[in-house]
């Protein structure tokens, strides 16, 4: 006999469609081999959900995915509706909660679900870098699982958990983990402006429609929060200072009025480069975490150092800890993309569905 383990989804954007393909293409095998079968209770965007208090059927399932790939809304569908409080669709035995959205302030109902005895996996980092009283409350007793949220489908958090559980002892952690920045980079190292570079990165969909999303680091930052306060560092936000890549008055203008003034940091990015080159070094835009502090920004690196060997968008970690002293440990790949991000989180399902049943 298999048990039953509802899912409630937040957000079927790219990563959330992409999830629930995977889930559903995987559910029979599952139950075969671990004895439980997922089933989704409610799928919900930013205005509405489908749930009808049962299990969705495959078909309800596949229509919701065709409505959002066209990018209407879930209460377009029939039995869609209209949703303020995604709360009130919580069953009342354990539930796997997933957000997959990049909203803000989620963190108080997931928290709340959290006690009310429901677990969380998350793709969204914001959760996890506001106040250090709402990540406890999130991870308290592993409560919430967020592999997806630094490195994508890449096994960061679990290789940081696994150190430490061990007995291990955090060195550094040094990484390389967004592909638009690595991307930058290389581009600038094989002679390209920063105003070329940046142009390319956006009209191929890999920056934010605005670029200083991207450029401002910030979300570099919320990874190395992440990583650090997974590995027992108590810190807020503003211990992790980031330099943007751009100065600050362009921080406030249009998009457009952005694109068009780039050229005047061009020259400033070539003597950076050119610096480089003449000591032998490359460029990284590297996040560091130390038991003493974090930084993030960019960094003149020796060539025998494992940032300086990546090129284009992938994500690089190394941890040097005390077992991993000579040569660190190295976690290296695609960082970004909605089939392994997916991937990522369906892996923290998994662990949490195997958890609730017992198996592990
Ligand atoms: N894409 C990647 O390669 C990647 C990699 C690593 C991590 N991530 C993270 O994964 C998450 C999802 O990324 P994505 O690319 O799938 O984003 P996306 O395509 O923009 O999708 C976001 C989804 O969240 C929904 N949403 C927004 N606010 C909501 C709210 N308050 N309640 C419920 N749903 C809400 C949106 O609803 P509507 O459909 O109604 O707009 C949309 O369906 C983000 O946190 C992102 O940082 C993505």
């Amino acid at each position: 006999m298999t048990r039953e383990i509802f899912l409630l989804q937040l957000g079927t954007g790219g990563v959330g469609r992409a999830l629930v393909a995977q889930v559903q293409a995987q559910r029979a095998l599952l139950a075969e081999r671990y004895g439980f079968t997922l089933h989704y209770l409610a799928l919900v965007d930013r205005g509405g959900a489908v749930h009808t208090g049962q299990a969705l059927d495959d078909q309800t399932i596949q229509t919701a995915l065709v409505v959002k790939e066209s990018r209407q809304p879930l209460a377009a569908l029939a039995g869609g509706r209209a949703l303020d409080d995604w709360r009130t669709l919580l069953p009342t035995s354990a539930c796997i909660i997933i957000d997959v959205t990049a909203a803000a302030g989620m963190e108080t109902g997931l928290a709340e679900a959290v006690a009310a005895g429901h677990r969380v996996v998350l793709a969204n980092k914001r959760p996890l870098t506001g106040t250090l009283t709402d990540f406890t409350r999130l991870t308290a007793r592993s409560a919430t699982r967020y592999e997806a949220t630094v490195g994508a489908g890449l096994p960061v958090i679990a290789t940081l958990q696994t150190l430490l559980d061990s007995g291990d002892t955090l060195s550094r952690i040094e990484a390389s983990m967004s592909g638009t920045l690595g991307y930058l980079c290389s581009a600038l190292e094989d002679g390209q402006s920063l105003s070329a570079a940046v142009g390319t990165a956006r009209s191929r969909g890999w920056t934010e429609p605005d670029p200083r999303d991207d450029l401002s680091g910030a979300d570099v930052t919320r990874k190395a929060l992440i990583l650090a306060r997974t590995s027992g560092l108590n810190w807020e936000l503003s211990a992790v200072p980031s330099e943007p890549w751009f100065p600050s008055e362009l921080a406030d203008i249009t998009v457009d009025a952005f694109m068009e003034r780039t050229p005047e940091m061009d020259r400033h990015y070539q003597e950076l480069v050119a610096q480089a080159r003449a000591n032998n070094r490359r460029l990284r835009y590297v996040a560091t975490v130390t038991p003493e502090g974090a930084s993030v920004g960019l960094r003149e690196l020796p060539p025998e150092h494992p940032l300086a060997a990546l090129r284009g968008t992938d994500n690089l970690f190394s941890f040097t800890t005390g077992r991993y002293s000579e040569q660190p440990l190295v976690v290296r790949g695609p960082g970004a993309g909605v089939e392994v991000t997916a991937a990522g989180v369906f892996g923290d399902i998994v662990a949490t569905a195997r958890e609730l049943t017992g198996d592990r």
